[in-house]
């Protein structure tokens, strides 16, 4: 599959496809509160997709059979909305896509619902700043490797266990495409950055270890120490003059 490397125009389409999938996670963040059902903020995820002119990009990928991921505390990634209610004390990571006229946006955000232990929300922000470093490492004449780098180095500092089996990756007319962007590894290796390169960083930290257990219904990943998780990811495109966030009504994360 092709890098990448988009031109002016489907820049915009990946920027239309961004703020949809922004616009549904504003949405859905404030939607997320005790006694509201996974199942209930997949419904206002496929409304509000179609409402603002998009297509929702989970459904059918893989068979996978709703139209948002929605991940519980020991869940990392990939939960599949159910009756489940939210209660006071969880983490919540919601991963959202959506196409617009051909072209992806993908992103996901951590919540804490309710109070939850400083240990857990501090997770929550360091996760959220650990991809803003891959974001600001995402400029013309770095490499892949430097992006996976500042997260790692970031996260590690902190004690926090990075996962690996999955990754960020290239965007565009495919949800996935090349190259992978995984959330560790050396810097100054891997592709190099060009103008045009649209990626989806989406770093998974853990306040344990970063091994996996794949779930019953073969789709959510959980930590295997049942420790807390989180889960933050954009869609960007490197510019000459920097990068954007496609996934962010402001262009900054
Ligand atoms: N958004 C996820 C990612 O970042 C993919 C969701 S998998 C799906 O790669 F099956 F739910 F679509
Ligand atoms: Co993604």
């Amino acid at each position: 599959m092709a890098i990448s490397i988009k031109s002016s125009r489907e820049i915009d389409l990946m920027r239309k496809a961004g703020h949809i999938v922004a616009r549904v996670l504003d949405i859905l963040r404030d939607a997320s509160k005790p006694g509201t059902t996974t199942a209930e903020l997949d419904d206002i995820a496929r409304k509000e997709i179609i409402a603002l002119g998009g297509k929702p990009s989970f459904i059918g990928y893989l068979d996978y059979p709703a139209h948002i991921c929605t991940s519980f505390n020991e869940e990392i990634v990939h939960g599949i909305p159910s009756n489940r209610k939210i209660e006071d004390g969880d983490v919540l990571s919601i991963d959202c896509g959506a196409i617009y006229e051909g072209y992806h946006g993908d992103a996901a955000i951590s919540l804490c619902i309710g109070d939850v232990p400083d240990q857990t929300s501090q997770l929550i922000e360091d996760t959220r700043l650990s991809m803003i470093e891959g974001i600001e490492s995402s400029t013309v004449g770095n490499r892949i490797g430097d992006i996976s780098n500042a997260i790692q180095v970031y996260a590690e500092a902190r004690g926090y266990g990075v996962i690996r089996e999955y990754v960020g990756h290239g965007i565009g007319t495919e949800m996935h495409q090349e190259p992978m962007v995984p959330n560790y590894g050396p810097a100054g290796k891997g592709l190099a950055l060009a103008n045009g390169l649209a990626i989806a960083i989406e770093p998974m930290l853990t306040l344990g270890g970063w091994q996996t257990k794949l779930g019953g219904d073969k789709w959510t990943v959980s930590t295997e120490d049942g420790s807390i998780s989180a889960h933050w990811e954009h869609s960007i495109v490197v510019l000459d003059d920097g990068p954007e966030v496609l996934t962010s009504l402001t262009g900054r994360p």
